[in-house]
């Protein structure tokens, strides 16, 4: 079924899980995402980025995305990742995506709230869910200084904006990281205590499983995965290719589905429940911290 993102996010900020959205560029991502999706239960979230559209055009790629949401047995939203202008958004909702992302990071500080809000105002009259971001998430081997979202800013940035959910950079980037990354997690407890709203972590693919769990116990509601799809199918791919070069194309499609419902089958179990022996729901430990780094 097609939901919005605040349907989605709410129960997941309220029970303590995070919902994986993942960048789907072709009809065999898709299909192995919901099936994934489906046999575990799950909500989640297919999403497109801006820059992907050469690759799958937003217009070709809604109806698929929409027809499959809806003919889904678990919740699925669709949604716009990386929007980067007022008209993207736009066009977006007009297609049918039940959320959009304004990606106004690069902006500076009263811009980026400016055009947010604009995003939002407007997203809301059509019954659209919008994530904005603060700070830098930025690509895998850019430096790290003075990138992390700030706090205060933050704050300010929620109230004004009206957003439903916030992206943040805590030393999460996008692509093929060079190390396994160290997220600065206390910062994360300082934003979510500071504002409370459902938290996005951008770059999911090549994070720790200790990251992601302290990740997930202190805030964030929606992780993104792209890169770890590409590669997962990659390497089927050629280890297909490897046993029998003359493969054709039809087998082919089958590995690249089967390929997508792995991955994406990994990070939801990941992301579902990383506490199974925390009642669900119960107070949470905010002072909770990856071993060694408490
Ligand atoms: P990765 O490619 O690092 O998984 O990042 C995905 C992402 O954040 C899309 O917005």
């Amino acid at each position: 079924m097609l939901v919005t993102l605040h349907e989605i996010l709410s129960d997941a900020n309220e029970r303590h899980y995070a919902v994986g959205a993942f960048n789907c560029l072709s009809l065999e991502n898709v299909m192995g995402a919901l099936e994934a999706a489906e046999e575990l239960r799950s909500p989640i979230i297919l999403q497109l980025a801006e820059v992907q559209f050469p690759e799958a055009p937003m217009e070709l790629m809604a109806p698929l995305f929409l027809e499959a949401a809806k003919r889904s047995s678990v919740p699925v939203c669709v949604h716009l990742d990386h929007g980067q202008s007022l008209e993207t958004c736009v066009k977006a909702i007009r297609l049918g995506f039940t959320s959009v992302m304004f990606d106004g990071a690069g902006l500076p500080f009263d811009d980026n709230v400016r055009m947010s809000k604009e995003v939002t105002r407007i997203a809301k009259a059509a019954g659209v869910d919008v994530e904005a971001e603060l700070g830098k998430v930025g690509d895998a081997g850019d430096s790290m200084a003075d990138v992390f979202t700030d706090v205060g800013e933050s704050v300010r940035f929620v109230e004004e904006t009206g957003i439903d959910a916030l992206a943040i950079a805590i030393g999460n980037q996008h692509g093929h990281y060079v190390h396994t990354p160290q997220l600065n997690i206390q910062r994360l407890i300082e934003i979510h205590d500071a504002v409370g709203l459902p938290l996005v972590l951008h770059g999911g693919s090549g994070t720790s499983i200790e990251d992601f769990k302290a990740c997930i116990r202190n805030g964030i509601c929606k992780i993104n995965v792209a890169t770890a799809i590409q590669r997962g199918v990659m390497k089927r791919i050629k280890e297909r290719l490897a046993q029998n070069p003359d493969e054709e194309y039809i087998p082919l499609k089958k590995v690249m589905t089967e390929a997508s419902r792995e991955v994406v089958t990994e990070h939801i179990l990941l992301f579902k429940d990383p506490y199974p022996t925390s009642p669900r729901g119960g107070e949470k430990d905010p002072l909770y911290l990856p071993e060694g780094r408490r």
